[in-house]
């Protein structure tokens, strides 16, 4: 890890805004981004793909270890996610997925497999670093430690709304109930739970618009001298 590459490092629930939060951040100051989320659902695709199955630790383990991922831009600037050379964004972004990601991430030794790959990330000029356990676990080091938080029911909204924008269909009572059962899951997992780093701070996004909450996080980098 070169631990002078300073890090910002947004943790945080699912639909708490930190995919948002990170692309602007990493756009506004030109640094690398780590989506570690997208690393544990191209595991759970990696796994459908070649019909392991969800308990099978030490073939998750070693399909987590030789994960041949790139993550790309499209012209436009949108996403685009190759397994294999295949395009697996879609399918990455799918809910199956997320579900099925947070059952592969409760996994040691998944979990240890892709522990070096995150902090490879760590690269000049900046990483900024979205996930569960980036300040806890992978950067523990970090300057800037951000822990978003939003109530359960416009979580599940926003992620309603992307996911309609995808052009996927989705019952917002049944995102709910899934948001709520995957909160439970990764904050209650023996292995890296979802919580706040100690020294982290803590930024409610529950009705502010992403203007405000863009404000309060520039005002943290700049106090830290990040900008
Ligand atoms: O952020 P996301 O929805 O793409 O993450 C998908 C799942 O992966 C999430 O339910 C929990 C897991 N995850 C994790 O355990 N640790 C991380 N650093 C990132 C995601």
């Amino acid at each position: 890890m070169n631990s002078r590459v300073p890090v910002i490092c947004v943790d945080g629930p699912s639909g708490s805004g930190k995919g948002t939060v990170c692309r602007l951040l990493m756009q506004a100051l030109g640094w690398h981004l780590l989506d570690s989320g997208a690393l544990y659902r191209l595991v759970a695709v990696a796994a459908a793909r070649q019909g392991v199955a969800l308990d099978d630790e030490p073939a998750l383990a070693r399909l987590a270890a030789g994960l041949d991922v790139e993550f790309e831009a499209t012209p436009e600037g949108a996403e685009k996610i190759l397994l294999q050379r295949q395009d697996v964004t879609r399918e990455v972004r799918q809910e199956s997925t997320g579900e099925a990601a947070s059952r592969v991430a409760a996994l040691p030794p998944v979990r240890e497999a892709l522990l070096m790959r995150q902090r490879e990330f760590q690269r000049p000029p900046g990483l900024v670093a979205d996930g569960r356990d980036m300040g806890t676990v992978i950067f523990p080091d970090a300057p800037l430690k951000i822990f978003l938080t939003a109530s359960a029911d416009e979580r599940a909204r926003r992620r309603h709304k992307q996911l309609k924008e995808m052009g996927f269909d989705a019952s917002l009572a049944r995102l709910a109930e899934e948001i709520r059962a995957r909160d439970e899951r990764d904050a209650g997992r023996a292995v890296s739970p979802l919580v706040p780093a100690e020294d982290a701070v803590r930024v409610d996004t529950t009705g502010i618009p992403i203007e405000g909450v863009m404000a309060q996080i520039r005002e943290l980098v700049q106090a830290r001298g990040l900008d």
